[in-house]
């Protein structure tokens, strides 16, 4: 998935590097509180800014960018799927997640584009769940959308044995198991409970469950004490889910670390640190 479009060649950044998150909207973004928390406990030169992108301007917004300082940006709701076909280099996980959301503005004038969501989400069940083996048991996630995509390529490359998946919308089921192998099996949304049936990890990728979206109806009867439940919807941070899972004696993870963790490879990129995640973070974003 190379494009090549004659870019630019940038000259080297001389000034405090610029960075920030693209989306449309982009108000409701915490990526500047989180990068402006490092930027500030590290004393770096730096900025980070939320920059509203209209869908129609994206590809004109992305080549100006880099001329204006930019050393890349997190990308965010609608654009995650668009920047792949403007990306002159797309990673390999990025391509087979079908979506990107850190870009780096390099110094020849290419735009490499790269997707940290599943990293992010493995990163955060090894920080707060540190006994959590991948490989001990079947996973499996419930919903099929482009967050469930890229938690479904970190688990299977994190050797789960099998993958189990269930979708409201099954076709995006069957097509991440069209695209992914062997190892993932669908089931039918209204057989969502019987997934959990010995499954050592569970995942709520949809929506449900975020404050002021319906909530998310899937019988947890069937889940193990000890299974290790993590929810991505962090606002509320313990979702019903979540409490439900705990009450039947899981291992439960919020999901607010993700989106504190898929955040640190492109700081470190363009600020030249890799930073930390921790409960000053945490704080500070919540
Ligand atoms: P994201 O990038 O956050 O994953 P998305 O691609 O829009 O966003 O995916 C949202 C996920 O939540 C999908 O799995 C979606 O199911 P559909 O594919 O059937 O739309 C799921 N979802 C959202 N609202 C839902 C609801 N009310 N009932 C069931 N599933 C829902």
């Amino acid at each position: 998935m190379t494009q090549d479009s004659s870019p630019d060649p940038q000259p080297p950044v001389s000034h405090a590097p610029l960075a920030g998150v693209i989306g449309w909207p982009i108000a409701h973004s915490r990526s500047p509180l989180l990068h402006g928390h490092w930027l500030q406990r590290y004393g770096l030169a730096g900025h980070y800014i939320p920059i509203p992108v209209r869908p129609e301007n994206l590809a004109e917004v992305l080549r100006t960018l880099p001329r204006m300082g930019f050393v890349g940006v997190n990308v965010t709701i609608p654009h995650k799927e668009a920047v792949l076909q403007i990306a002159d280099i797309v990673t390999d996980r990025a391509a087979l997640i079908g979506a990107a959301n850190t870009l780096i503005f390099r110094e020849d004038g290419k735009i490499h584009a790269d997707n940290t969501d599943g990293y992010g989400f493995i990163a955060n069940l090894t920080q707060n769940a540190p006994d959590w083996c991948p490989d001990r048991g079947a996973a499996a996630v419930i919903g099929a959308g482009g967050a469930a995509r890229a938690v479904v390529a970190s688990l299977l490359e994190s050797g789960v044995p099998e993958l189990r998946i269930t979708n409201r919308t099954k076709l995006r089921a069957d097509q991440i198991k069209n695209e992914f192998g062997a190892k993932v099996v669908v089931y039918d949304w209204a057989q969502a409970g019987n997934m959990l049936e010995g499954a050592t990890t569970v995942v709520n990728a949809t929506s449900m469950g975020m404050t002021g979206k319906p909530a998310l109806r899937v019988p947890l009867d069937a889940l193990s004490p000890g299974t290790l439940v993590t929810d991505l919807v962090y606002t509320p941070l313990m979702t019903d889910f979540l409490l439900e899972a705990q009450s039947r004696g899981c291992q439960v993870v919020d999901g607010l670390g993700m989106l504190l963790h898929q955040a640190a490879p492109g700081f470190e990129r363009w600020f030249g640190r890799r930073p930390e995640v921790d409960e000053a973070l945490r704080q500070a974003v919540l």
